[in-house]
C-alpha cells in the first residue's frame, strides 16, 4: 500500500478518508437509512419506466419507492407527468402496478376523480365539503425528466442541492455512447425478475459498481466475454465499462449459441456493437446495460436496512424474428444468472458485515466507483463517516450536529 503522505494526508492521490469504505454499521441502521432515504434517494433522479410504457394517452405505470408512491400518466395533450400517487383527500393510494384510466384517475376510497393533467375535477357530494377550492387539491406534481426516451422522476429537490440538474447534464458527453442503440424507439420486452435481497441497498449498489468480482463471481462472463475491469467514469459519477464477446467459444452451450448468433443477427448494427456488451451505472443506485439484442435498467432501492429491491427492465426494438427470440432468451438465462450471483454474493457481505471486529479494507483503483458513491453517502449524511455506529436514537441529532460543523 502506498505510505501516508503527511502534507496532503492522501494515499497514492487518494484523500485518507476514502481509502476505505464506510463502515459497517452503515450497512444496517435503520436511522441511517431514513437519512438516506430522504436525501439520496429522494434528491436523486430514479428511473420509473420508458415513455413507451405509457404510449396513449391514460397509461400509466407506477414506481414504488420506500414509502412513496409515483405514478407516471400520460395526458390527453399527449404530456407524460408524474405525481404523487396519493389522494388529497385522506391519503389512500390511488394506483397499482402499470394500467389504463383513460378519462379519470378515481380514488377507491371515496371517488375523488383527478384529470390526467393532475386537476381535482369530482368529489362525490361536493356540497358536503364547505368552502372546498378544487383548484388547490390537484395530485402534487413530481419533478420528470425523458432522457433517451427513459423517464426519471425525482421526488425531492434538496434545498442545498448543488452540482448538475438534469439527468442529461449528469451523464455529459457520455450520452454519445447511447446514441447508436435509438433507446427512443425501445419497447418493454420483459418486466425482468425483480427481486427482494436480503441486503442493504448500499452492498447491492456497491457490488453494481465494479467489474473486480467478475472473474471469480461470474464465471459465465468470464468465459464468454472480455470484460474491461477498470472502465471509465465522468465528473458526476457516470461510470462505464466495455465488454467484448470472446472469439474463443465458451464451454456453455448457452453463452457459446450467443457468442456465434450475437454478430449476425443484428446487420443493421455496427460492427463493434454487435460483439458489444455496454455496463453503465448512474449514481446513486442505477445501472443501464447495453447489449447487441437488448438494453435493461437495473435499479436498486431500500426496503428496510438489510432489505432491498432490485428492478429490472428490459427493452429492445420490435423484431419478431426467430433468430432475435433465441438471442434474447439467451440473454435472459446468462443475465439471470448473473442476477442470482450477484443477490449470493451481496446477501453474504451483509452477513459479513454483522460480525464483530469487522473493519472495512483498502478499496482498490477497480472499487473507485464505490468511493464516488461512498463520498456522496458521506456528503449527503455526515454521521455515516463516523467509524463508530452512533447509539440507538442519537443519529439525527449526531448527524445535524456534523452537518453544521
Ligand atoms: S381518500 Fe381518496 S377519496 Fe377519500
Ligand atoms: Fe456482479
Amino acid at each position: 500500500m502506498a505510505p501516508l503522505d503527511d502534507a496532503t494526508q492522501t494515499r497514492g492521490g487518494i484523500p485518507e478518508g476514502e481509502v476505505r469504505g464506510l463502515p459497517a454499521w452503515t450497512y444496517r441502521n435503520p436511522e441511517l437509512l431514513d437519512l438516506e432515504y430522504e436525501r439520496v434517494i429522494l434528491g436523486s433522479w430514479q428511473i420509473a419506466c420508458h415513455v413507451n410504457d405509457v404510449r396513449e394517452p391514460g397509461d400509466y405505470f407506477v414506481l414504488e419507492l420506500m414509502r412513496d408512491s409515483i405514478v407516471i400518466v400520460r395526458g390527453p395533450d399527449g404530456v407524460v407527468r408524474a405525481f404523487a400517487n396519493v389522494c388529497r383527500h385522506r391519503g389512500a393510494k390511488l394506483l397499482d402496478g402499470a394500467g389504463r384510466c383513460p378519462r379519470a384517475i378515481v380514488c377507491p376510497y371515496h371517488g375523488w376523480a383527478y384529470e390526467l393533467d393532475g386537476g381535482l375535477k369530482g368529489v362525490p357530494n361536493e356540497k358536503s365539503f364547505p368552502g372546498l377550492d378544487k383548484a388547490t387539491l390537484g395530485l402534487k406534481e413530481v419533478e420528470l425528466e425523458v432522457f433517451f426516451g427513459f423517464v426519471f422522476v425525482r421526488v425531492a429537490r434538496l434545498e442545498d442541492h448543488s452540482g448538475p440538474e438534469s439527468v442529461a447534464e449528469i451523464w455529459g458527453d457520455y450520452a454519445r455512447h447511447l446514441e447508436p442503440y435509438r433507446l427512443e424507439e425501445m419497447e418493454r420486452i420483459e418486466f425482468g425478475d425483480d427481486m427482494v435481497w436480503d441486503a442493504n441497498w448500499k452492498v447491492g449498489v456497491d457490488n453494481n459498481l465494479e467489474n473486480y468480482h467478475i472473474p471469480l463471481g461470474h464465471p459465465g462472463y468470464h468465459r464468454m466475454l472480455d470484460n474491461e475491469l477498470e472502465g471509465f467514469e465522468n465528473a458526476h459519477g457516470v461510470a462505464g465499462s466495455v465488454s467484448m464477446l470472446k472469439e474463443r467459444p465458451s464451454s456453455n452451450w448457452v453463452e457459446r449459441m450467443y457468442q456465434k448468433l450475437a454478430p449476425t443477427v443484428l446487420a443493421d448494427y455496427p460492427e463493434r456493437l454487435r460483439r458489444q456488451w455496454l455496463f453503465f451505472t448512474m449514481p446513486p443506485n442505477i445501472g443501464l446495460d447495453l447489449y447487441p439484442d437488448c438494453v435493461d435498467y437495473f435499479q436498486i432501492l431500500p426496503l428496510g436496512p438489510t432489505r432491498c429491491q432490485v428492478r429490472y427492465g428490459i427493452y429492445g426494438h420490435r423484431d419478431e424474428r426467430r433468430e432475435m427470440r433465441v438471442l434474447r432468451y439467451l440473454n435472459y438465462r446468462i443475465n439471470g444468472k448473473v442476477g442470482e450471483e450477484d443477490r449470493w454474493l451481496s446477501e453474504r457481505v451483509q452477513q459479513g458485515l454483522a460480525s464483530h471486529g469487522y473493519n472495512p479494507g483498502p478499496l482498490s483503483r477497480i472499487e473507485s466507483s464505490l468511493r464516488f458513491f461512498h463520498r456522496q453517502i458521506r456528503e449527503a449524511c455526515p454521521v455515516a463517516a463516523l467509524d463508530e455506529e452512533p447509539l440507538a436514537g442519537t443519529v439525527k441529532r449526531l448527524d445535524a450536529e456534523l452537518a453544521t460543523g
